[in-house]
């Protein structure tokens, strides 16, 4: 990735501005009150799902501290993650993703079209994961996709299983939350993770020459019903602020998660908690690597407002949508420049 391809290069109106707004960043929330060691008190817990619920419907975003997933495991990711990036383009595109394999290596993404100044690693966290075999409304085949596992580190495999599984853990005790603060069950959302096609991706964003031209990645939403990133000390992140549509720096704080709402917790929620947009700038010096986790539904999970959530006065606002045939239309995207938009879930909405 040494010269600036034109594949690169964003519309003026999407580049980034080089100074960046450290205005009200997002909600920072600790969540050692549900640690299980803790004996918390009710007007503990009940703050605790306040914060989340507020940090969800005026941010989409915000960062977790004690969490409970061990430090040893994220440097152990951490470090497996650098030392895969650092081998050859040769090595690494053994291990390389194409339309059959789904999981693996990539390094020519696009966000809505525009490629992404990045490489990644992408790793299942259910083997094998089943999902549609093409984007044929009508087709009902599916296939089995499992990970790709390079030869070094040898310890690849192992590592992100067991931080896949940290994932998850992380994952339910924050749809409880999410669940309570919506006024639904705690395990309101747990019905839907069987077979689940979640996936950790590990992402290296290396030095860019024009980091006013391109992005990491470009601004988009994720499709997930919440995703759990972990980024390093070198920044980049940046979240469109809801209250004023700025771009805001979501500034690296040691150890802590951040936390999105996707595409998928906002059509559940019936709008009431938005999948919010974020981009990552690029430097000119330091390279970057962070690691999101996306948590998702079956293949076969119809997307739809949840019946506890919508009545008369606030009816669905989206039609069911087929999970699998929606993430096999965007991967297929990400993997090549289409002369189509991409598929959003504004597409199902249904008009008022
Ligand atoms: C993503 C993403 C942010 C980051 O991969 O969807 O938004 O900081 N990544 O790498
Ligand atoms: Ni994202």
């Amino acid at each position: 990735m040494g010269e600036v391809d034109p594949a690169f290069i964003l519309e003026p109106e999407h580049r980034p501005r080089i100074s960046y707004i450290e205005g009200k960043g997002v909600p920072l929330i600790d969540l050692s009150p549900i640690l299980s060691s803790n004996n918390v008190s009710a007007i503990e817990f009940e703050g605790l799902v306040k914060e989340v619920g507020d940090a969800c419907k005026e941010w989409g975003f915000f960062q977790v501290t004690n969490h409970g997933v061990p430090l040893e495991k994220r440097e152990k990711i951490d470090d497996a993650s650098r030392k895969f990036f650092a081998q050859s383009l040769e090595e690494k595109r053994k291990v390389r993703r194409n339309e059959k394999e789904v999981f693996g290596y990539h390094d020519t993404e696009h966000t809505k079209n525009v490629r992404d100044w990045k490489e990644v690693f992408d790793f299942a966290i259910q083997e094998p994961t089943i999902l549609p075999a093409s984007l044929d409304p009508d087709d009902k085949e599916v296939t089995e996709c499992n990970n790709q596992c390079p030869e070094y580190p040898p310890e690849l495999r192992e590592t992100c299983q067991d931080y896949g599984q940290e994932m998850l853990k992380l994952s339910y005790k924050l749809l409880e939350l999410i669940a309570l603060s919506l006024g639904l069950p705690a395990d309101g959302f747990y019905g839907f993770f069987k077979d689940q096609t979640s996936y950790i991706r590990l992402n290296h964003y290396p030095p860019c020459p024009t980091p006013e031209l391109a992005l990491g990645v470009g601004q988009h939403k994720d499709g997930a019903v919440l995703t759990i990133l972990a980024q390093d000390d070198v920044g980049g992140l940046e979240v469109k602020r809801k209250t004023d549509g700025e771009w805001v720096r979501v500034k690296p704080t040691p150890d802590a998660y951040i936390i999105n709402i996707g595409d998928t917790m906002q059509v559940w929620s019936n709008d009431r908690y938005e999948s919010v947009e974020h981009r990552v700038t690029v430097n000119s010096e330091r390279e970057r690597f962070s690691l999101p986790f996306f948590l998702h539904t079956a293949h076969y999970t119809m997307v739809k407002p949840l019946e506890e959530l919508i009545n008369e006065q606030n009816p669905a606002k989206y039609r069911a949508f087929n999970w699998g045939k929606f993430i096999a239309n965007r991967k297929c995207s990400n993997f090549q420049k289409l002369n189509v938009e991409n598929l959003q879930i504004y597409h199902f909405k249904i008009s008022e």
